[in-house]
């Protein structure tokens, strides 16, 4: 694992949030330093190989999935695409502000809603979430046991995640992040079994794209 050690407070972590919903655009959830052309591919690549994934978990349970669970779903930069793969949708993020946006971004799609949550406190819920999707948010998580809280909460909490991290960076990484690899997240899931492994090179950084599958036959 690679970043600062500096200490940081969650309500400093929760500030940082509602000021980077303030930034204009994807920058809101993107890097600021990139220029808005890379903001968009990147967004269209992501948007791609979410949405592939999500076909790849309709083809292992032989339907479409029934219910899925975004993490962190920002201002719902993807949530339109994972809501055209997924009968229902449950959005949760932590940043009002963000949510706000992306209730408005997502004002027509009736089968999603939002609830403002932390992963890392969220309860199990009764029934698994056919599918869940976390992209760029467990990289934000800084402490380590708010980390493996999250990480044992999303492994009981659905049948596959599609989780996306920053695993290699070409300028220095923030404060407000962590370069951890897949091994690292797989080490703190219970169960978790990679179905699709793919890197996602955002021209010189490289996130993991990993669809992960859970509970051996719960999984499928
Ligand atoms: C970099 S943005 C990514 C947003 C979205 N996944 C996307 O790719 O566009 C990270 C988001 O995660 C949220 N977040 C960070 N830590 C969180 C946590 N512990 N629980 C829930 N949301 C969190 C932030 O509020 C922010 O909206």
């Amino acid at each position: 694992m690679t970043g600062t050690t500096e200490q940081v407070t969650d309500e400093d972590v929760a500030l940082e949030w509602r000021r980077r919903a303030e930034r204009p655009g994807l920058a809101r959830v993107m890097r600021a330093s990139q220029p808005d052309t890379l903001n968009t591919g990147v967004t269209e690549q992501t948007r791609q190989v979410v949405g592939d994934q999500l076909a790849l978990v309709a083809e292992h349970l032989g339907h479409r999935p029934r219910s899925a669970l975004e993490i962190g779903c920002g201002i719902g930069r993807l949530t339109p695409t994972i809501a055209a793969h997924a009968d229902r949708v449950h959005a949760v993020d932590m940043t009002p502000a963000m949510l706000d946006q992306a209730r408005a971004a997502c004002g027509g799609l009736a089968t999603v809603d939002f609830s403002c949550e932390r992963i890392d406190r969220m309860a199990v819920p009764r029934q698994r979430y056919d599918t869940a999707v976390c992209v760029w948010v467990l990289m934000h998580v800084l402490d380590e046991e708010q980390l493996t809280a999250a990480c044992h909460t999303i492994a009981a909490s659905t049948r596959y995640l599609t989780l996306i991290e920053y695993e290699g960076a070409n300028v220095p990484v923030s404060r407000w992040s962590r370069l951890r690899t897949l091994d690292e997240y797989l080490a703190l899931m219970p169960g978790g079994e990679v179905v699709d492994r793919r890197v996602v090179d955002y021209g010189g950084d490289t996130s993991f794209a990993a669809l992960i599958g859970f509970g051996g036959e719960a999984g499928r």
